[in-house]
């Protein structure tokens, strides 16, 4: 199991509370698009996603990057049992969106650009590793699904 200290889990915590689901949501969502086109075949049914402008101004992929934004904050509520809080979202990415796991960690990547993009110098180095050892377990608890 993994462990993490009090001052990691206050780490993790404080930027949280920093997260606009909305904003931050729609801004990793469409980075991840943008930077990582082939990602954008899974969501065909999403309409234009033809151009950054098009991504941005997507209302589906706004309200989706707010929704795996919620799934991230439900996973920090629950640090210590984030295997168990993540296996049913991992079989669905899994079993029925057949989605490379590898781009889990392409969104996690994302994801700590657009918070160190947000918070500046206040996330410190300690800090992003602190994050780079979330996303880890984020990563893993997403991808326990395809064994
Ligand atoms: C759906 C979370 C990464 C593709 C979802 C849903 C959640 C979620 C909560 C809704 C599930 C439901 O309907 O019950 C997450 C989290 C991720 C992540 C927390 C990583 C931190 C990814 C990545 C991709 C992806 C990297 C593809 C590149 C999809 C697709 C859907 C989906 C295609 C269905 C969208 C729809 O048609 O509404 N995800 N996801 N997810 N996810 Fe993920």
């Amino acid at each position: 199991m993994v462990h993490w200290t009090a001052e990691e889990k206050a780490a993790i915590t404080s930027v949280w509370q920093k997260v606009n689901l909305d904003q931050d949501g729609r801004e990793a969502l469409s980075r991840l698009l943008v930077v990582y086109p082939w990602t954008q075949r899974y969501f065909s049914s999403f309409g234009n996603l033809s151009n950054p402008t098009a991504i941005y101004g997507n209302a589906k992929v706004q309200a989706h990057g707010k929704k795996v934004l919620t799934a991230v904050g439900n996973a920090i509520q629950h640090l210590d049992n984030m295997k168990t809080t993540l296996s049913n979202l991992s079989e669905i990415h899994a079993q029925k969106l057949y989605v490379d796991p590898e781009n889990f960690k392409r969104f996690g990547e994302v994801l700590v650009i657009v918070l160190a993009a947000k918070l500046g110098s206040a996330f410190t180095p300690k800090i992003q590793g602190t994050w780079e050892k979330f996303i880890a377990v984020l990563v893993d608890g997403l991808s326990q699904g395809y064994n």
